[in-house]
């Protein structure tokens, strides 16, 4: 954790009536932050607008984000792009969000170079696009060297078939004599997912009001703090951040244990 208190005060200049700065405790900033990212679609045809245009204005609100958190010292950002559900929608749509993946990531590389952002993916990338894979791959190669804050987009993720994938490797491994059946624990089953090496999320944010995980994370987020927020993705900006921020810390985590406070 690790925050410019100048630049974040800068940041958070323009007052709001419900929410300031001086609410966080700055030393307790979730490390990991998880979002899914809901409701683009709707946020456009309120709007009148083509679904298209939500995603579209969702950027913004992405961008937004990554700078947030690193500003506010995240260790971690997830969010959810694309589920292995979503190639359910018209062909139309999985097109436009395969290739907004792409230019946007390319116009954001800058970003990611600025702020030091290491980027990598949750999800199965095969299925993907081969010009979407391209460009997801210049983005490990050009931030692998980056220290400062991961960013981890899934696409093509859904937790049953990450859990499955992982269950497949274990039954290998043993089958094989790599792995004894004493030795099938959670760190083993933790280490196989697309997750490995990422702390399980602190926070869970979704936007539009959806009380459900959609297949997502269903094995990280066992002990994560959720926020529900009935905004859409495209109106989620820094000030949403905060207030779920101040969620998160006015929450009282026992992990299964007593009060500690
Ligand atoms: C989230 O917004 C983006 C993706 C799932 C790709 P939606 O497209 O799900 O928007 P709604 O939920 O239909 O409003
Ligand atoms: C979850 O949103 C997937 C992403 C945000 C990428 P959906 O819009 O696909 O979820 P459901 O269908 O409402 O559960
Ligand atoms: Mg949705």
């Amino acid at each position: 954790m690790d925050f410019d208190s100048k630049k974040l005060e800068a940041y958070y200049s323009d007052a709001r009536e419900d929410i300031s700065l001086s609410e966080i405790d700055l030393d307790r900033i979730p490390s990991h932050v998880s979002i899914i990212m809901d409701g683009n679609g709707r946020w456009a045809q309120e709007r009148g607008l083509d679904r298209s245009r939500g995603h579209v204005a969702g950027v913004d609100s992405l961008r937004e984000t990554v700078t947030t958190c690193v500003r506010l010292g995240v260790d971690a950002l997830s969010v959810y792009a694309f589920s292995t559900e979503n190639w359910k929608r018209p062909q139309r749509e999985v097109n436009l969000l395969m290739h907004l993946f792409a230019t946007t990531l390319v116009k954001e590389l800058p970003l990611f170079h600025q702020e030091n952002v290491r980027l990598r993916f949750l999800g199965d990338l095969e299925a993907l696009p081969k010009e979407t894979l391209k460009v997801f791959q210049r983005g490990l190669d050009e931030t692998a060297d980056h220290t400062g804050m991961e960013f981890a987009l899934a696409v093509n993720y859904g937790s049953r078939a990450e859990i499955t994938r992982a269950a497949r490797s274990i039954a290998q491994d043993v089958a094989s004599g790599a792995l004894s059946l004493d030795d099938v624990s959670e760190e083993a089953i933790s280490s196989r997912l697309y997750t490995s090496g990422l702390p399980d999320p602190d926070l869970l944010i979704r936007t539009s009001g959806e009380l459900r995980l959609s297949n997502y994370l269903l094995w990280q987020l066992a002990y994560t703090e959720f926020y529900v927020t009935p905004k859409y993705w495209p109106d989620f900006d820094r000030w949403e951040f905060l207030r779920a921020v101040r969620a998160f810390q006015s929450r009282n985590r026992r992990f299964g244990g007593v009060v500690s406070k």
